[in-house]
């Protein structure tokens, strides 16, 4: 029979962090500040339904005047700086044939504009490279994940500057001339369309400095912006490492309409729109039709340079991923609960689905629906680089975590991967997100978390920094060793 009967051999399983969810070194070895070390812990009370990642321009000032004085976990992370070697080994013991790490752009561009590379920052990198080496385990590196140099965010208001194509294109190059015998995997941008949630975290923008433009006009023209680097950094690994293979990173934000009326359909299928655009112009390197309509209802107007729609024409990405947590449902047809919607403003409850601590939407069928979807509309290969359980977690007197919850959701969605794959989706791998505890992104507590290792560290900082295995640590090693097969 032709039918597909499970993951394809060399499948790549593993797990996926950020630099400054765990490095910490905020500021040894010449790395120059980044957006991310600016963020506050918010405490509970504080957290609304959504994300509250946005920082001012008077905010920073004042912390830099040392004015302020909160707490910024992600200045710390969990010390991956000093212990990747212990927490690779771990890694190699759950059997990773993929780590996903992102390269700190400001420990290589301190200012992001620097004339030349900070070596000691390189250096950090090709250690890490080696390591993982040591245990055959590829490294898929994300350019840029939610930590843009803070001076380009003071001095040209980040992404929103068209200057910023040209500094990060210059970081690309180095990295890749630096590491093109060590990284095949290259991500550009993390959830690029994060920028039109919170421009702060996708783009480095403070958009209190622009108080004439509108949200929309200001996330929209600099994902533009992000489009063409995304695309030259594409074109530069192609010609530096033949090799290589580089993708898109899309959160993705499945909705439903919550009932069958027409306009809820439609209401769905223009938000699914809006968040496919931006995968659309990586892998059919143009613009929609419907965003130009999208582009003239709101007034907003992207401001592109002669060569723009060329560069992203001639570079699409071989690869698309994403990030997949929970689903989301919408409707026209009176008030709802509202609920996290993966910052989707209107999100409402799905009765069928419970929730998480944090209040997200757990849905493993939806994977197999945004998978086959991703797959009718690009038929391009697809990894799914993020998705997990963030959970609070208890240690037991003799020190074992029994995260019966964590296998729970994390085989769930496996197995709908698996019919996904059946259904002859074309997937490369699957990263879980944070396979080792890390600080959270959207909140910088510790309590969110996600590991299959336990990190003992609480959310006001204190704790030993140990490293320590969950339950979830030996069946996520089965998983991997079965290929699949044993969940
Ligand atoms: C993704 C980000 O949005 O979700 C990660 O790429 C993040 O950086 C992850 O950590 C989970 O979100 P949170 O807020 O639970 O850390």
């Amino acid at each position: 029979s032709k039918a597909i009967t499970g993951f394809q051999p060399g499948f790549l399983w593993g797990g996926a962090t950020a630099a400054n969810q765990v490095e910490g070194a905020y500021n040894l070895d010449g790395k120059g500040l980044s957006t991310a070390d600016m963020v506050p812990w918010i405490p509970k009370e504080k957290r609304g339904l959504g994300f509250a990642m946005d920082v001012t321009a008077e905010y920073i000032e004042d912390v830099l005047a040392e004015k302020i004085n909160d707490r910024y976990p992600k200045r710390d992370g969990i010390d991956f700086y000093h212990r990747y070697k212990e927490d690779i080994a771990l890694f190699a013991e759950l059997g990773f044939k993929v780590f996903r790490l992102s390269i700190n752009w400001a420990r290589i561009f301190p200012n992001g504009d620097d004339a030349e590379p900070n070596e000691a920052g390189l250096q950090f990198y090709d250690n890490v490279f080696d390591e993982l080496k040591k245990y055959d385990i590829e490294p898929l590196v994300t350019l840029s994940h939610y930590e843009t140099p803070l001076a380009l965010t003071r001095k040209y208001n980040g992404w929103y500057s068209r200057e910023l194509i040209g500094f990060y294109t210059k970081y690309a190059e180095t990295v890749f001339k630096r590491y093109k015998n060590k990284v095949k995997y290259w991500l550009t941008f993390n959830e690029i369309n994060v920028i039109t949630h919170s421009p702060y975290t996708g783009g480095g923008i403070l958009v209190g400095q622009l108080p004439e433009k509108t949200k929309d006009q200001i996330a929209y023209q600099a994902a533009h912006h992000q489009f063409v680097a995304s695309a030259l950094a594409t074109k530069l690994a192609h010609e530096i490492i033949p090799e290589s293979q580089v993708g898109c990173m899309l959160a993705r934000m499945q909705t439903y309409p919550v009932t069958n009326h027409p306009d809820d359909i439609l209401e769905a299928q223009r938000q699914n729109d809006l968040n496919l655009f931006f995968t659309d112009v990586h892998v059919n390197g143009e613009y929609p039709a419907f965003m130009y309509r999208y582009f003239a209802e709101n007034n907003v107007s992207i401001n592109k340079e002669i060569g723009d729609d060329e560069i992203l024409k001639q570079y699409p990405v071989d690869f698309i991923s994403f990030s997949y947590y929970m689903s989301i449902s919408v409707t026209t047809q009176g008030e709802r609960e509202q609920v996290a919607g993966n910052m989707i403003e209107g999100a409402v409850k799905n009765e069928y689905l419970e929730t998480s601590d944090w209040g997200w939407q757990i849905d493993p069928k939806g994977l197999r629906v945004t998978l086959r979807d991703f797959h009718n509309r690009y038929g391009k290969p697809l990894f799914i680089v993020e998705n997990g359980l963030g959970a609070y977690d208890k240690v037991e007197e003799d020190g074992s975590i029994h995260d019966t919850y964590r296998i729970d959701y994390l085989k769930k969605h496996i197995e709908q991967m698996k019919e996904a794959v059946k259904d002859g989706v074309h997937l490369m791998g699957y990263t879980a997100w944070g396979p080792i505890d890390l600080v959270s992104m959207s909140t910088s507590e510790m309590s969110k978390r996600y590991g299959f290792i336990y990190v003992d560290q609480d959310d006001e900082g204190n704790g030993t920094l140990n490293r320590s295995k969950k339950d979830s640590f030996a069946w996520y090693q089965k998983v991997i060793t079965s290929n699949g097969e044993e969940l």
